[in-house]
């Protein structure tokens, strides 16, 4: 029961509704079945497998337009992507399984990298919960949306390490450091894959992109990335790792060169490390058309670079028509073997199988699920819950926060009454109706309590040129008035409010790809109505919308209260007025650095220590140190950085014993009391210093967290058990060691305020 064709498939189900399964992945049933299958192809349907074409449906790269289901017919595609709609899909699967030769069922892929129509805070801000059984939920609810959808591959979880807020795509990730990163990594491939990728409900992640991406230099997006491995091992690849370690079915290659040598058609990168080194036993994607972007680069043309990216390791062209539209010349001209062909292709249908396609190729395609599973008020709650905890309180001072339900809440700025920019980049799948403002969230909220008066009060920019860079995806919200107008109406309608709700910063696509920023700054114009209402004098509430830590020194000095909510999601108003009215205790905390000033970036806590520090008690510049003459060493905000309503006073700080020995621990432990009024949820964080190594190591590096929940009066010791296995780096012969000899522990809310023990590695 191996072929394939419309008869056969009805066969299987057959053999399917009659209680035959197929065997679980990895078996020797599998290869049978894989191999008999195989023998069977064409070398066209072969490539066919290979070939990844955009759907029309929605475009998210450079469009390059597909006739897609002539293609399907054809046995010309082994997937698409970006389809939306559960009918759509079905008949996408429909003709794969029942009109082409063979009825190989398609991967159906989709950027869900923060939730399907329930959409959950863009990456960045879910990584500032650290609430790492909350973002395996989030891609559970992804997961079972998109598959009620018919979508059974996701390109998610982004895990570039990123530390260079210009790059617009850390909105995408998990922030600045491999640790964290890793963990959510390996998060987000469980949520979405489940237990096996057999439910109907699991679905095949895909992590991306690999490798070093978020190393671009200057933050321009698509460039040049050159590190050396030493770094790249131990910061930056982390993350990947974790994710392969995890089971993550596939693996996306990125755009940038590495060392002078497109990821794409990197041997060393997909073969060395990723299938040797790490035993990663998935398939590799391209990112889109980067096969044809290596001539572009300056290397290769098309039929070459197809020939070298399959044989570096690439499996599946997305968007090129490289291995399409050229494998087939380069096998007669004996470039590449039919081996060569045939590991990708064995590859790619290994997934359909582990997928559980083979088994039931209509597996996603049970229409009433789309009906049911989307968008539910269940899925909401987990939203707004976890879109609540991804605020940062940066600043509150005299406690203007939370806010009474109570007079006149103004409400202004060019945030504050929109739905389609509370989601963020990279939401595909949103329906941009279903979304709460913030002006929708207190409307009810405070409805019977309190009044909300509105007013935009400018635009996002005062030039329409950038403005319109800022909405690249056409959901500008241009107001045509001019900005004095705008700005009267504003202080209009402060005029007759208690107190104000600035909602400011940037519109959902002034991050995301291809949006990388020089100034990161708020913009001019929002400046200046910033500026207007502080000077009425009545206390300023300012909700920083961001895909990236934005530069807020001015602000820190300005406003009274700030948080950065980053962009919340589908459920945005509602968590917000949550946090900001005192429903929520805030608990988010920094992912990345906020920055004092660009000329800092890249500024990350886990930098090394220089053989000339600046001297820590120092306060102003210092010769012949290593510091700045005219901005200070350390972030605005620092990594791991966030305010509570309450306060949480940390306690005693111990070790249990000063000498860890091979294969024992030692367990450090620190008790942290809620000495505030409020019920409230902190992050405590763990960080070591290995203070003398065969190569530099950093200042501090986090090891170790755990988010706990505290009332007023309570308190709990968190502990932390360090085995040599905590103690690990890559060495300069890229060995994973530990060394014998002093290291330092330190405990603390964020990575600044830390007390600190030491104790020895034998
Ligand atoms: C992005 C990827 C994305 C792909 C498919 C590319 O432009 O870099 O992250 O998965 O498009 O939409």
């Amino acid at each position: 029961m191996i072929a394939l064709g419309r008869k056969t498939v009805l066969a299987v189900c057959a053999a399917v509704s009659a209680g035959a399964v197929f065997a679980a992945s990895g078996s020797e049933e599998m290869d049978a079945f894989i191999t008999k299958l195989m023998d069977r192809m064409t070398v066209d349907e072969k490539i066919g497998q290979l070939n990844l074409p955009a759907s029309d449906d929605i475009v998210t790269g450079q469009s390059i337009k597909s006739n897609i289901g002539k293609a399907v017919v054809a046995g010309e595609a082994g997937g698409t992507f970006n389809v939306k709609g559960a009918a759509k899909v079905r008949e996408l699967q429909r003709l794969a399984v029942e009109e082409s030769r063979l009825g190989i069922p398609l991967l159906i892929g989709m950027d869900v990298i923060h939730g399907y129509e329930t959409v959950f805070p863009i990456p960045l801000g879910m990584s500032c919960t650290w609430n790492l059984a909350g973002i395996e939920e989030s891609s559970r609810v992804a997961a079972e949306e998109m598959s009620a959808a018919g979508v059974n591959w996701t390109f998610s979880p982004m895990v570039d390490i990123c530390r260079d807020p210009r790059w617009g795509r850390m909105a995408e990730g998990s922030g600045e450091d491999p640790y964290l990163g890793s963990r959510i990594a390996e998060a987000m491939v469980r949520g979405y894959q489940g237990k096996d990728m057999c439910r109907h409900d699991e679905v095949m992640a895909c992590v991306k992109h690999f490798a070093l991406y978020g190393a671009s230099e200057a933050g321009r997006d698509y460039n040049t990335v050159d590190m050396s491995k030493f770094r790249m091992y131990n910061e930056y690849f982390p993350p990947y790792k974790a994710a392969v370690d995890a089971g993550v079915g596939s693996v996306m290659s990125s755009f940038n060169l590495i060392n002078g040598i497109p990821a794409t058609e990197n041997k060393w990168l997909l073969d060395d490390v990723l299938r040797h080194q790490w035993r990663f036993d998935g398939f590799v994607v391209t990112d889109y058309g980067s096969i044809g972007e290596i001539a572009v680069h300056g290397l290769e043309s098309l039929p070459e670079a197809s020939v070298n990216a399959l044989l570096a390791g690439s499996d599946m062209d997305m968007c090129s028509n490289g291995f399409s539209g050229t494998l087939k010349k380069s096998l007669e001209e004996g470039k590449v073997s039919m081996e060569d062909i045939d590991r990708a292709v064995r590859r790619i249908l290994e997934a359909k199988y582990k997928l559980g396609l083979f088994n039931d190729p209509y597996k996603y395609n049970d229409l009433s699920r789309e009906t049911e599973m989307i968008y539910t008020a269940a899925h909401r709650e987990v939203a707004r819950r976890l879109a609540a905890q991804s605020f940062v309180l940066l600043k509150n001072e005299g406690s203007v926060l939370p806010l009474a339900k109570k007079g006149k809440v103004a409400l202004i700025g060019p945030l504050a009454d929109t739905g389609s920019n509370m989601f963020g980049t990279w939401s595909v799948a949103a329906d941009h109706s279903k979304c709460r403002s913030v002006r929708a969230g207190f409307e009810d909220a405070l409805r019977g309590k309190a009044e909300v008066l509105y007013a935009k009060g400018s635009n996002l920019y005062a030039d329409p040129v950038l403005e319109a860079a800022c909405s690249v995806f056409g959901h500008s919200m241009r107001d045509p008035r001019p900005e004095e107008e705008l700005l009267a109406e504003a202080l209009e309608v402060a005029a007759k409010a208690d107190v104000i709700v600035a909602a400011l910063g940037e519109g959902a696509e002034s991050s995301g790809e291809s949006s990388s920023r020089t100034v990161l700054t708020l913009p001019d114009t929002q400046r200046r109505l910033l500026e207007a209402l502080l000077a009425t004098g009545k206390p300023v509430v300012m909700l920083n919308f961001s895909g990236r830590p934005t530069v807020m020194t001015w602000e820190s000095e300005h406003v009274p209260a700030i948080m950065n909510v980053w962009f919340p999601g589908s459920e945005a108003g509602d968590a917000i007025a949550d946090v900001v009215f005192g429903d929520v205790c805030p608990s988010g905390k920094l992912t990345a650095s906020m920055p004092y000033n660009e000329g800092q970036i890249p500024v990350y806590y886990n930098h090394f220590n220089t053989g000339r520090p600046k001297s820590p008690d120092a306060t102003s510049f210092q010769q012949y140190r290593s510091n700045f003459i005219d901005a200070p060493n350390e972030p605005l905000y620092p990594f791991g950085f966030g305010l509570s309503y309450t306060d949480f006073t940390y306690g005693d700080f111990k070790l249990d014993k000063d000498v860890l020995k091979p294969g024992g621990c030692v367990t450090a432990s620190v008790t942290v009391s809620n000495t505030g009024s409020r019920k409230g949820d902190e992050i405590v964080q763990f960080y070591i210093r290995d203070m003398k190594a065969s190569v530099a190591r950093p200042v501090k590096e986090l090891k170790h967290f755990e988010r706990i929940s505290l009332a007023p009066g309570e308190s709990k010791t968190v502990s932390f058990t360090i085995t040599p296995e905590n103690l690990k780096f890559y060495n300069s012969a890229l060995e994973y060691v530990a060394e014998p000899g002093e290291f330092r522990v330190m405990a603390g809310p964020d990575s600044r305020r830390l007390r600190t023990l030491s104790f020895t590695l034998e």
